[in-house]
């Protein structure tokens, strides 16, 4: 990980003179975080992948939990309904499966392992992995048995169930077409309990009503009880590499960016004087970057031609998407601002702000001067990586044409070999990960009857996580 190999490298490499007049933070570090928040956040960015099926997952989310509490599951089963129902198809945008096209909950269960396989070592999300990896099993053909996680089982149900939901339908029309649905998940073996609970719920006007509420995450939140947890520098960076995750698997092209990004801003700011809690914070901003991207279709991104002025323009919204998705979070500010201006330039003419110099704070301009180093240094679908000499050049005109922080580019310039390496080890080790990752899913190691299946009703025994939520 990263935060253990900063460690070991940086003492010998820091030089006095590079000092800088940084500004450094007063805040407290590991500021406490609303989980409901750090969750919705996902779910947010999920919905920026796929804006034809917008707020999907805090729909199924809230018919989730309210089935669970129909049928007097415990508490903490209502929790998992609710934080696995956020998540659950969050596998969907491995390799490119976003954008307007983007199929969702086409009926094999292959995202619902990749999902597993992407949250099974997670520190935050981890204990959630095995409903996430069991919500299509009924179509899989599994049959339902103790054996699949019931938060599994009622998250498969509401999730069938929600491409029905629609506001061109009437309430007594809507309630027919899944009620036909549940009499046919019925004969095709669904639990009839789970379909009873659901016929139920349907009669309720409340809960159509808060379907369709365009406030819908927020009556979710009022339904939990508020959880804080602490973005020590573990979860925090566990928080950002997941995120990396999701909009740099998308695209092998992609697969490592944010990992490069982060380190060249991490070494770069060690150079200057940032503290270890600083350092920490612009790595979690180097690999949250780009989160926005996952708003923008593979086509675009992976496009080995010059992108046409429409292609650039949506892509230029990314930075903006990043901010919408770090907003939901309460208490990370800073990180925020790093993340939402790493295309800003100091001479007012980035995007998609176009604030001047004197409002990006200096890691921001870190963060923005790692973003295209690692950008020209990498190996993109169009061209191999760039040698020093023409990364130089880029560089040097980008500081004269007043884009570029001078100071931040010359710390950068006069330790390239150096800063180069260490960005080279970290893309590497992130490409080792990625590797590993497909081998995972290629393998396919758990079968719909696999060992790796646990009974529900242990799952908070057997598989304990740091943030397990109860409510
Ligand atoms: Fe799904
Ligand atoms: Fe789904
Ligand atoms: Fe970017």
């Amino acid at each position: 990980m990263l935060v253990a190999r900063s460690q070991t490298i940086f003492h010998t490499h820091i030089h006095k003179s590079y000092y800088l007049d940084v500004d450094h933070m007063n805040q407290t570090f590991a500021p406490k975080v609303d989980f409901f928040d750090v969750v919705q956040s996902i779910s947010k960015a999920l919905d920026y992948a796929f804006p034809h099926i917008v707020s999907h997952h805090v729909r199924v989310a809230y018919a989730s939990l309210r089935i669970s509490r129909y049928l007097r599951y415990d508490r903490q089963a209502e929790a998992n309904c609710l934080i696995a129902g956020m998540l659950h198809d969050i596998g969907v945008l491995y390799e490119g499966h976003s954008g307007e096209d983007a199929q969702i909950d086409t009926g094999d269960d292959c995202h619902a392992r990749i999902g597993y396989h992407l949250l099974k070592e997670d520190a935050i999300f981890g204990a959630y992995a095995p409903i996430i990896r069991d919500h299509h099993s009924f179509q899989a053909g599994v049959t339902l048995t103790e054996h699949i996680p019931i938060e599994a089982q009622i998250i498969n149900l509401a999730d069938m169930i929600d491409p029905l939901i629609s506001d061109d339908l009437d309430m007594v029309e809507q309630r027919a077409v899944v009620k036909n649905k549940l009499e046919a998940l019925l004969a095709e073996g669904f639990p009839p309990y789970m379909i009873r609970a659901y016929k139920r719920l349907i009669l309720q006007d409340d809960f159509w009503l808060d379907l369709r509420a365009s406030d819908l995450p927020v009556i979710l939140k009022q339904q939990v009880k508020r959880f804080e947890i602490e973005f020590n520098a573990g979860l925090l960076v566990a928080y950002a590499q997941l995120m990396a995750h999701l909009v740099d698997f998308k695209s092998r092209f992609t697969s490592t960016h944010s990992s490069g990004v982060a380190a060249t801003a991490e070494y770069v700011a060690r150079i200057i004087g940032f503290s270890e809690v600083e350092c920490i914070e612009i790595q979690a901003a180097g690999l949250l970057h780009d989160v926005g991207k996952i708003a923008i279709p593979n086509t675009i991104l992976e496009k080995a031609d010059k992108l046409t002025a429409e292609e650039f323009e949506r892509v230029k919204a990314h930075a903006y998407y990043t901010n919408k998705i770090l907003d939901v979070i309460q208490g990370i500010d800073r990180i925020k601002t790093f993340c939402a201006y790493h295309h800003e330039k100091l001479n007012a003419c980035g995007y998609p702000y176009s604030i001047p110099g004197a409002q990006i704070p200096l890691i921001g301009r870190i963060i923005s001067v790692a973003d295209i180093f690692t950008a020209l240094t990498e190996d993109r679908p169009y061209r191999k990586g760039m040698d020093e000499a023409s990364v130089r050049s880029i560089f040097c005109d980008m500081v004269e044409r007043g884009e570029l922080d001078n100071r931040v580019t010359r710390v950068l310039m006069e330790n390239y070999p150096a800063i180069n390496h260490y960005r080279e080890m970290a893309q590497q080790q992130a490409r080792e990960g990625y590797t590993a990752f497909i081998n995972r899913i290629q393998e396919n190691q758990l079968g719909p009857t696999g060992m790796d299946r646990i009974p529900a009703r242990l799952m908070s025994d057997t598989e304990a996580k740091p943030t397990v939520w109860e409510m």
